[in-house]
């Protein structure tokens, strides 16, 4: 019996690393298939975590359009999959990669696995494509992997049957313990590389196409504005590799002095970076989902959050991308607030989501 797991982008590729290594460490026939949607942000995590691709699509253009992708992305996965035969497919999350992968296997009527299902806003335009594209995995999905029992509702209300729901966590904690584990590199060297062994600084991290433009300089000159009367305060801004988000990142710093702009960090760093921050702003998903576990406040720079849980427990806000609402929290952290949310909770896990997915697929009898 054999699985394809099916992922293209570093966020994925985090959150599947554990699967992979679990389903492999336990003997079962697993494949990676990895689209490449990403490239050098994927072969960071790759390489970190040892995960050799059994094909890589190598699919990644310059200002890739989701049309032209999804096309590229269907065909490529079907001569795939059709070559393999595979006995399950596995996909996580919510990106192009993940609507493509399970399409294919659905056509092919192969079983999909989803991991990290239930996740809704609401609204199809928040994220953008991202809440469709789960929506639409949803529906042609054997098994929803959910994280938490928010998602579970979620599934429940949308008439899924109960018992192709599972709760399992989220594989961000297990990928967070198996770092922990596994490499024991000197989270203050790592620091010290970046030159903020010694500094009070912000991390923040930006990228949704819905923030693209307009709402990403607002963010960012709001935060500028707020610094520039702050000076024991520094930011940090690993930058993501998209064109469009370094434009607007160096339209609105480059002037402004405390400020360290440095390319996407190797998933280890990050989470040393993150670990030193003073406190997090993001509209990263995988952010929101690992600042608690650090213990870390997170101000959320989106409108709309699949992610209820972290505001729940109390580490996180949801801010939205105004100038004024972007200043009015960062102010807010200056009292008695940052001491409530540097609470650590973590609600996403327990890092045994990859052996119970694993279970599930041998309890099955399905691998
Ligand atoms: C995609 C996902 C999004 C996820 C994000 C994680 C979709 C629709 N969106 O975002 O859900 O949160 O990845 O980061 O699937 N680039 C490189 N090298 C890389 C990666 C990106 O050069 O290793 C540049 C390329 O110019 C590329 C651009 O970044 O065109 C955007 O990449 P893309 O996969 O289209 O990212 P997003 O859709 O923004
Ligand atoms: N991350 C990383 N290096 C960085 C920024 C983020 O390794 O410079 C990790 C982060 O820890 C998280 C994941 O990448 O696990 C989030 O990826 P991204 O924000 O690109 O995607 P999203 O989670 O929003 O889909």
């Amino acid at each position: 019996m054999k699985i394809g797991l099916i992922f293209g982008t570093r966020p994925e590729a985090i959150k599947v690393a554990p699967v992979y290594h679990e389903l492999k460490n336990n003997g079962i026939n697993v494949k990676a298939v990895v689209t490449g949607q990403h490239k050098e942000m994927l072969y960071q995590v790759l390489n970190l975590f040892g995960i050799t691709p059994d094909y890589d699509l190598q699919i990644m253009k310059q200002g890739q359009g989701l049309s032209e992708l999804t096309g590229r992305l269907i065909i490529k996965l079907d001569e795939i999959v059709k070559k393999e035969k595979f006995d399950y497919i596995l996909v996580q999350g919510d990106t192009t990669s993940v609507l493509a992968g399970a399409l294919v296997g659905f056509y092919n009527q192969i079983p999909v696995g989803h991991i990290e299902a239930g996740l809704r806003t609401g609204n199809i335009y928040s994220p953008f494509p991202e809440e469709a594209n789960r929506k639409l995995v949803g529906n042609i999905t054997s098994i929803h992997f959910a994280p938490t029992d928010v998602n579970v509702e979620n599934l429940l209300k949308e008439n899924y049957p109960k018992d192709k729901i599972l709760k399992v966590g989220n594989t961000v904690i297990d990928a967070l313990y198996w770092v922990k584990r596994n490499k024991s590199e000197d989270i203050e060297a790592i620091k010290r590389k970046y030159g903020v062994e010694n500094k009070k600084y912000i991390l923040i991290t930006m990228h949704r196409r819905e923030n693209w433009g307009k709402p990403m300089e607002e963010t960012l000159k709001a935060v500028r504005d707020y610094l520039e009367k702050h000076d024991d305060l520094y930011l940090v801004f690993p930058m993501h590799l998209n064109p469009l988000v370094r434009e607007v990142a160096h339209k609105v710093l480059d002037t402004f002095e405390r400020k360290i702009l440095i390319e996407p960090l190797e998933y280890l760093e990050f989470i040393a970076i993150m670990d030193g921050a003073h406190y997090i702003m993001t509209d990263s998903g995988g952010v929101q989902e690992e600042a608690p576990s650090l213990g870390k406040p997170t101000l959320v720079l989106r409108d709309t959050t699949e992610r209820p849980e972290a505001i729940e427990a109390g580490t996180a806000k949801l801010v939205g991308t105004k100038y004024e609402d972007v200043i009015k929290y960062m102010e807010l952290l200056e009292g008695e607030l940052y001491e409530k949310m540097s609470k650590a909770n973590n609600p996403y896990g327990d890092g045994k989501t990859s052996e119970r997915i694993r279970k599930y697929l041998l309890e099955k009898n399905k691998c």
